[in-house]
């Protein structure tokens, strides 16, 4: 049997619209140029209004870009000759994340993975993922010009094993690896939790702005478990963890 069509009072009425891009505000500068820039944008997915996309209508957690405008920026206008690039970028993005790094004026080197952490150092299995369940993000290292990264880094590990917090938030514990292995004036783009001896720039990174999306109440960040890191990795432990 057809339903009748619904009366007009009865209709459900259309979802707000999403949020319209802002046109990004000009880059801070210093003189002869940021040494080393960490940027984390607001990547546009195909899917705007998903459960985790940064523009779901209930939840609005920022207004995102769409590619053509942050490979726009004039990074290269900002930047030393000789600098470094820390590029987040989703799994799901990973080649536009190679293009933004090289039209920004950097080459690929390398990178740094995030690995989600329970308190127990676990994975932390609660990530999302239309293939697989994600519990890392990816953070490429670009160089432009020729600048070796500091002596600290000889021993660095390309990894960052830490807990989570709330949606898109990334972990403190890059700044400190960072500041470990390359040189001042550090600018950070699209920042959101300013810090000390950086210059941060994003439409969410004043002091007193009041950002939008669930703010975490609990963790603050921070180590893991001690007995976790006691025992050294033990990757089949882990998996066996996911997959109970
Ligand atoms: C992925 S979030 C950054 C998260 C941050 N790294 C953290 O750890 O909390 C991207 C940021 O870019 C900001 N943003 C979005 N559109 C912008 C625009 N047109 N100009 C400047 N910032 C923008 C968002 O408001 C958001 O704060």
């Amino acid at each position: 049997m057809t339903e009748p069509p619904l009366e007009p009072a009865t209709r459900p009425s259309p979802p707000p619209p999403l949020r319209r891009a802002q046109t990004p505000p000009p880059l801070p500068r210093v003189e002869g140029g940021f040494k080393t820039v960490l940027a984390d944008p607001p990547w546009r997915f195909a899917n705007r209004t998903g459960k985790v996309a940064p523009e779901h209508r209930r939840l609005d957690r920022y207004s995102t870009l769409p590619l053509e405008q942050i490979r726009r920026l004039p990074v290269p206008d900002v930047v030393a000759d000789d600098a470094h690039l820390y590029l987040w970028v989703p799994n799901a993005l990973l080649p536009q994340g190679l293009g933004v790094l090289e039209a920004w004026g950097f080459r690929y080197v390398s990178n740094i993975v995030w690995a989600k952490r329970r308190k127990d150092g676990g994975p932390d299995g609660r990530g999302v993922g239309f293939y697989f369940r994600n519990v890392t993000e990816l953070v490429l290292f670009g160089v432009r010009g020729s600048l070796r990264t500091l002596a600290p880094a000889r021993s660095q590990v390309n990894l960052i094993e830490t807990r989570k917090r709330e949606h898109s938030r990334k972990p403190d514990e890059l700044y400190g690896l960072i500041e470990a292995c390359s040189p001042a004036p550090y600018l950070e783009l699209f920042a959101r939790h300013p810090r000390p001896g950086w210059t941060a720039w994003g439409d969410e990174a004043a002091p007193d702005a009041v950002r939008r999306g669930r703010q975490h109440k609990g963790y603050a960040g921070g180590r893991l478990a001690e007995e976790s890191l006691a025992g050294g990795f033990d990757p089949g432990r882990w998996s066996r963890a996911v997959a109970g």
